[in-house]
């Protein structure tokens, strides 16, 4: 057969100039991105987004705990209206979930959090930016916007802790969210043995893994040093790298007295993020807390603690209906989403899934991150019979079996 008549028979695509765009033609699912990212990154960043602490033994169970779940559909029902908008912290937000925080997120990639920020703004859902945010909380809302979220840590410093908190509230963050699972940071196996470390250290392990990736390093030039952005002062001042700085800052002595110092001090929306104890959500809900985040750090603190949707019904019977529950660790499909709606929160939070994004495209990789689980919730909850987040939390216990 000739060209030109093989041409009559299939349509040839048109290359496509832009290596992003290639990337993303080619991605389907979040694991599609996640292997998309991992061509681009360094073994060290690809280690330190991966990883879990220990033995990595809840960083497994957290994808097992949905995996082992089944769902029981409700079939011939009217599915043609799916609407997956609800309410989280008392806004509307287009989808039910929103973007945890993660540190460091220009390593990911040259946008780091203002192309995160712009997604989620895009995509009408909330971003959280971390304590460990490289790039400043204020440039963040000031450049990008949308519904802001800020995460926090409770420092030895408490006057930085402070100084933290007024800036978030002068920068128009609505909510803000306290970490409580990091009394001490968790052991990364991978950081330690990939030699990793913020700002990257050159040696003969690390120069060869930056040689393998030359776009990636051109990425890293072409920003601004990566650092600890909310505090360049401080670690400016400290002779020490920015990740032992970080974690001379944890402070193990961070109480239920802190939360409610802090509660004082905040007026808006506060949430209280990593705990899976029944006894510590009611806790918070005492203390005059918003909501809370089922959460074991993406399995990278305690290692061996049970993944936070094995603890989701009992804690949603000791909270009661009209506490907002929220919950994160280990999702990665809008079949997940659901799952953890169906067993009683009202929405979820995503971290690896869109530094994938990131890593694989930049602000077009999470968008696209965003736009899969979307699709894909939106697609899992027609095949189960439910049209609406308030359908599938009223149902849940009869769309799930063990
Ligand atoms: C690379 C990375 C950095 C993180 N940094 C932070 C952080 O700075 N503050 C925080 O509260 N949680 C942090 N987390 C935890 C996330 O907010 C979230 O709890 C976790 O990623 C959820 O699990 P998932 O990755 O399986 O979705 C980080 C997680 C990852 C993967």
């Amino acid at each position: 057969m000739r060209l030109s008549e093989a041409r009559a028979l299939v349509q040839l695509r048109k290359p496509e100039p832009d290596r992003d765009e290639r990337t993303l033609r080619r991605c389907v699912t979040i694991e599609d991105l996640q292997h998309a990212a991992w061509r681009r990154w360094p073994a060290g960043v690809r280690g330190y987004v991966e990883g879990g602490a220990d033995a990595e033994v809840s960083l497994a169970r957290n994808r097992a705990a949905y995996q082992g779940l089944g769902l029981v559909p409700s079939t011939l029902r009217d599915v043609t209206d799916v609407d997956l908008r609800t309410s989280l912290l008392g806004r509307e937000s287009a989808l039910p979930f929103a973007l945890a925080p993660t540190g460091y997120t220009r390593l990911m990639h040259t946008g780091g959090e203002r192309a995160v920020a712009r997604a989620a703004r895009d995509a009408g859902i909330p971003y959280t930016v971390s304590t460990m945010a490289t790039t400043r909380l204020e440039d963040v809302a000031g450049e990008v916007g949308g519904d802001l979220w800020f995460q926090l840590y409770v420092w030895r410093d408490r006057g930085l802790v402070r100084d933290l908190i007024e800036r978030a509230k002068a920068s128009g963050y609505r909510a803000l969210m306290l970490t409580v699972d990091t009394p001490v940071i968790g052991l990364r196996v991978r950081d330690a043995h990939n030699g990793f470390t913020i700002p990257p250290q050159l040696s003969a392990l690390t120069v060869l893994d930056m040689a393998r990736h030359p776009r990636w390093c051109a990425n890293l030039l072409a920003g601004a040093p990566i650092t600890f952005a909310n505090f360049a002062r401080e670690v400016g001042r400290t002779p020490e790298g920015v990740m032992e700085f970080a974690a001379k800052q944890f402070d193990p002595s961070v109480s239920w007295e802190d939360l409610a110092w802090i509660r004082g001090l905040w007026k808006g929306p506060l949430v209280v993020k990593g705990l899976v104890s029944p006894a510590d959500a009611a806790q918070a809900a005492e203390v005059g807390v918003d909501a809370v985040v089922l959460s074991n750090h993406g399995g990278r603190q305690l290692d061996q603690v049970v993944a936070p949707l094995q603890m989701l019904p009992e804690v949603r019977e000791r909270v009661g209906d009209e506490f907002e529950l929220l919950i994160d660790s280990g999702i990665r499909r809008g079949s997940d989403i659901a799952l953890a709606l169906a067993l009683g929160a009202d929405g979820v939070l995503v971290g690896r899934p869109y530094l994938y994004g990131l890593g694989a495209a930049g602000e077009r990789g999470v968008a696209a991150a965003i736009s899969m689980l979307a699709q894909e919730l939106g697609r899992a909850m027609t095949l189960m019979g439910v049209t609406t987040v308030a359908q599938l939390r009223a149902e849940g216990a009869a769309l799930v079996r063990y």
